[in-house]
This record gives structure tokens, sequence and C-alpha cells, in this order.
């Protein structure tokens, strides 16, 4: 892509601003590289849609020229986060991740489009969760700016979907691993000269229930393959929903192929869980699987 000249000057900003390290924790280039790992995911999910399906096939399912011209501006603003995150580590002197093959699991208009506000609900809460780690507060600004257009993306896709596009007064910030293990679902493979992140993938998660949004106080099926090894000791499991202000912790009941949590008052929207034997923090130490999504209602 050509940059104009604005691009540039903000390249040159970024540049100015080099990557500090904290004690520990990731350094800004590694949250820049996951930033840039999550917007190569959107990038070739909404390229790929819109070479599967046609405007005509989004006005078959109901949806018009408006709506496809502004899914052709959702596909466009992912390219330019790709190649701006791409500037901006190289100006900093470090490499940037590459695509990665994922496999998206989309069989039509309708699959492409709660498949589209999955990931960009997850973009609102890994940026959201990465700020606080961010040193350089031009990155942060960066980020921001970026955060803010994944908002507008998801409200957009929601309403599209007949859902409330700001369904909570907060959003939920998710920590790198917790946004990692739910990215990783649809990545098959990366290149082997991407550099590595110092992020781990939990045991994944599943929600099933027979509603596609769960009613607050109805029951949710949360499954684990690994949920035999808990079967094994009598620990008790908590379901924790995160949130800003700190998790909701439930009980989970272990049921026949996973365990069973009550969708707690507190949480709307595209809501995340996840499995823990601690009944009042949720930390990286203490996640034994998930998060898994919940559509609240
Ligand atoms: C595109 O179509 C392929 C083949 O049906 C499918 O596997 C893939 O998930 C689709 N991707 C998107 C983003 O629509
Ligand atoms: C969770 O389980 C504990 C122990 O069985 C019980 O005392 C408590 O009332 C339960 N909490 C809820 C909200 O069901």
């Amino acid at each position: 892509m050509k940059f104009s000249a604005t691009t540039i000057v903000a390249f040159a900003g970024l540049a100015a601003a080099a990557p500090t390290k904290r004690q520990s924790g990731p350094t800004d280039a590694d949250i820049l590289n996951y930033a840039l790992t999550l917007e190569h995911l959107e990038d070739t999910f909404y390229r790929e849609g819109l070479a599967n399906f046609t405007q005509a096939d989004f006005e078959a399912a109901g949806y018009d020229e408006t709506f496809y011209g502004n899914l052709k501006r959702i596909s466009s603003d992912e390219s330019t986060h790709v190649s701006f995150l791409t500037g901006a580590l190289k100006a900093a002197g470090a490499t940037p991740v590459e695509a990665c093959q994922y496999a998206f699991g989309v069989t039509d208009v309708n699959t492409f489009l709660v498949t589209a506000s999955v990931l960009e609900g997850v973009g609102v809460s890994a940026y959201l969760g990465a700020a606080a780690d961010i040193m350089s507060k031009t990155y942060l600004t960066a980020a921001g700016s970026i955060l803010t257009v994944e908002a507008r993306h998801s409200s957009y896709i929601r309403a599209s979907l007949k859902q409330t596009p700001y369904p909570q007064p907060f959003d939920t910030p998710l920590s790198i691993n917790s946004v990692y293990t739910l990215a990783a679902q649809f990545i098959i493979s990366c290149p082997s000269t991407n550099p590595a992140l110092p992020v781990k993938a939990f045991p994944v998660l599943a929600a099933s229930s027979s509603d596609m949004s769960i009613k607050k106080g109805s029951t949710v099926m949360l499954s684990t393959p690994g949920y035999m090894l808990k079967a094994e000791n009598d620990a008790p499991v908590y379901g924790a929903f995160i949130t800003v202000t700190g998790p909701i912790i439930v009980n989970a009941t272990m049921v026949e192929g996973g365990y069973e949590v009550v969708v707690p008052e507190g949480v709307n929207g595209q809501s995340y869980v996840v499995l823990t034997g601690c009944a009042d923090a949720v930390n990286d130490n203490t996640v034994a699987a998930g998060p898994a999504i919940v559509e609240a209602s």
C-alpha cells in the first residue's frame, strides 16, 4: 500500500517512541505484534468473506447495498490497521508477524456476520485488556484510536444481527492469554519466521445453549476436552464471568459432558466466562479453561 503523508508522520512519531520494557511482562513490541496477530486474522476474515459472498448474496440474506458498502469499509479499515502496525513495528526495529492460515468455519452470510460480530467484540476486549501493559503513551493513543473503530464495527454488526449495539455501559477487558485462547481457535498454522510472542492458550471452553442469546438466570453448558481430568478430584469448580470491575463468580455444576453455570445479572452482550477453581479472583494462574463466549441478554 502507498502511505499518505499523514501516515508517514504517524510512523515517525511511533518510531520516536521506541519500545520500552518494564521489569516483567510484555514489551511494547510484543503488544503491537499481538495486536497485529489479531488484525491479520480480522483482515483475512473480511477479505475472504467478501470473496466468498457477493453483494447479491447479502441482498438475498436481507442486507442492502449500503450494508455491503459498509462491510467493504470495515475490510479496508482492517487492512489499514495491518499496514499501520506493520509499519510501526518496522519503524521501531522489530519484526512484524505475518498472516497465518485460518479456518473460520463460515458457511453462509449469517454465519459470516455472527463470526464477524464475535471477532469485533474480541478485538475490543483485546485492545482494552492490553492498554494497561502499554508503556509508551504514543502507542497507547494509537491503540486507543484503533479500539474505538473496532467498537464501531462491533456495534454496526451487532445492530445488523438485531442485537443491542451497545449492550452494557462498560466493555470487558480480556488478558492477552484469554484473547489468544479465542483467536487460536481460528488459526491453523503460522509462518515459522514469525517472532514468538509471550502468549499461551488455555484449554478451549465451548458454551452451548438452545438459544443464540442466553437470558440471564438461565443455564448454559460449558464443555472442555479436559473436563474429565477435573472430574477426578472433588475440588469445587466455578464459572467466572469477566467484567471490568472484577469477575462475577458462580458455581459450576458438573454434568455429563462438562459443567453448567447460571448466567448472572451484571453481564450483557458478548460475555466471557472461564472455568476456575478459585472462588475470588481470575488471573492467568487460576484459569482452568476458557474463556467461552456467551451472548447474554
Ligand atoms: C470462505 O469460504 C470457505 C469455503 O466455503 C470457508 O471455509 C471459509 O470459512 C469462508 N470464509 C469466510 C470468512 O467467509
Ligand atoms: C454454591 O455452592 C455452595 C456450596 O455447595 C453453596 O453453599 C452456595 O449457596 C452456592 N451458591 C449459589 C449461588 O448457588
